[in-house]
């Protein structure tokens, strides 16, 4: 770089400070954002034309010029000089290196603030389509193995006791109902993000005649945003994608924590294939389920860029300030974070089998029929609270000898409740109560076939 090559050296004494330059430039982080700056800035550019700020020919050299630039940088032949800071300057400078004179003009009524607001814009539109396809691709896959299981029946828990039987399909479509929302969040998101800041110019617009609406309408953005001061100060787009990103994260910590724990042979409820494992350095024996682990783990990446973010927001000033370069590295880190951690969880969970006879082996255990005799109780016209202690002292007396409910007598609950009847023992057992659960989104068997049929058409759709 010749040292007369910064846009601003007229203005600034000298040559920055070596240890400055390195720690004022976003290169590093912001160079994923080339494509994007190119698109806008051939809208820019495609706009000047149109409003006669710059002429045909000095369009064409600059559209050439910009393809060539792209064509360098994604051909890895494009050289990177720190000096130009970010994305921004250093393809304007190559551009103005190219085609003189005319590259010059590009930068008119424009200045880098509303360029990398709308470059990062550009860029979130994109990959919120991209998670949103992973997302669904991983919906589908719960579906599937949903699919395997909708008449087997697993305990379900509450405070990681046990508590009442559910459809092992519902379980996994209960991960099918985090995503979706997740989903709607992202979708939520592009939404509001999807304004176009080209045009505000470093702060206050420009005196020169711009058609915002015609660079908008080029890029695809649904509006141009109406205040040019909160275009290029605001990330809260930035913030909001983060934070959809961190509940991506918990949704997959959950499932991590719950197969980490069912796949251990106290639990033994699933079997994580010898692909997503790792063994141990000096224990020959040991299958960890380390990507799970990771998945888990890699929340908390997620969460300090949220908090990283929020924090990068707080108390600016209005208008533009440096502070807001620190945006990108949180927003990129979070996304890379969730694409694979998406990628692996799918994987994970094509490749999972629930252990069903060791699950039904040990199904009766725990009185997991507990409720739903307290509720057959109400069909018989007992109080539901009363109904409850009657089993809760049903429940005492089978534990005095290890008994199940379902192995005591008709005469032993008849002495504890006159209105039992014969019937109750239709009742019992944790895969009966599934097949009675009657209330819409029960976690039963008739709701499961419901389910798995409603998503594999809705996500079928996708
Ligand atoms: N690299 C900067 C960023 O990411 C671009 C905008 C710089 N603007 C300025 N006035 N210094 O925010």
């Amino acid at each position: 770089m010749a040292k007369t090559d910064k846009s601003w050296e007229k203005r600034l004494g000298g040559w920055p400070d070596e240890l400055a330059v390195d720690f004022v430039e976003s290169l590093s982080i912001d160079t994923r954002l080339y494509k994007y700056d190119i698109v806008g800035s051939i809208a820019h550019a495609q706009m000047l034309a149109e409003q006669k700020l710059i002429t045909k020919d000095e369009l064409k050299l600059i559209k050439d010029g910009l393809f060539q630039i792209s064509e360098e940088i994604a051909a890895g032949r494009f050289e990177f000089c720190k000096e130009y800071e970010d994305i921004h300057m250093a393809i304007e400078a190559a551009l103005i290196a190219k085609v003189g004179e005319a590259g010059k003009k590009l930068h008119t009524g424009r200045s880098r603030n509303d360029q990398v607001a709308t470059d990062i814009r550009l860029w979130m539109r994109d990959e919120i389509e991209v998670l949103q396809a992973k997302i669904t691709l991983l919906q589908k896959t719960f579906v599937k193995l949903a699919g395997k299981y909708a008449e087997d029946v697993m305990p379900g828990y509450t405070h990681l006791q046990r508590a009442q039987p559910i459809v092992i399909a519902c379980y996994l479509l209960s991960f099918v109902e985090q995503l979706e929302r997740d989903f709607v969040r992202l979708k939520n998101c592009r939404e509001l993000l999807d304004v176009s800041p080209l045009g505000c110019g470093a702060v206050a617009g420009s005196t020169l005649a711009l058609d915002r609406k015609s660079t908008a309408k080029q890029l695809g953005f649904a509006d141009i945003s109406y205040n040019s001061i909160d275009a290029v100060s605001d990330r809260d787009f930035c913030a909001e994608f983060i934070f959809d990103c961190a509940l991506i994260a918990t949704h997959l910590s959950r499932l991590a924590e719950d197969w980490i724990i069912y796949s251990s042979s106290e639990f033994g409820f699933v079997r994580i294939d010898d692909a997503y494992c790792t063994s141990s350095s000096m224990m020959p024996q040991k299958r960890n389920p380390d990507m799970l682990e990771l998945i888990r783990a890699k929340t908390g990446r997620v969460y300090g860029s949220l908090m990283a973010m929020l924090t990068i927001l707080k108390g600016q000033p209005s208008g533009y300030n440096r502070d807001l370069q620190e945006d990108k590295v949180h927003v990129f880190a979070s996304s890379d974070t969730i694409e694979s951690c998406l990628d692996v969880a799918r994987g994970i969970a094509a490749h999972t089998k629930f252990n069903t006879k060791k699950i039904s082996a040990g199904l009766e255990q725990d009185f997991l029929d507990a409720t739903a005799l307290a509720e057959y109780l109400v069909g018989k016209g007992v109080a539901f609270r009363e109904g409850h202690g009657i089993v809760g002292s049903l429940v005492a007396y089978c534990e005095e000898d290890g008994r199940k409910l379902s192995e005591l007598s008709l005469d032993e609950f008849k002495r504890r409740c006159g209105q039992i009847e014969a019937d109750v023992y239709d009742n019992l057992g944790a895969a009966s109560v599934a097949e009675r659960y009657a209330t819409k989104g029960a976690a039963g068997t008739r709701q499961a076939k419901e389910q798995v049929a409603y998503w594999t058409g809705e996500l079928g759709r996708r």
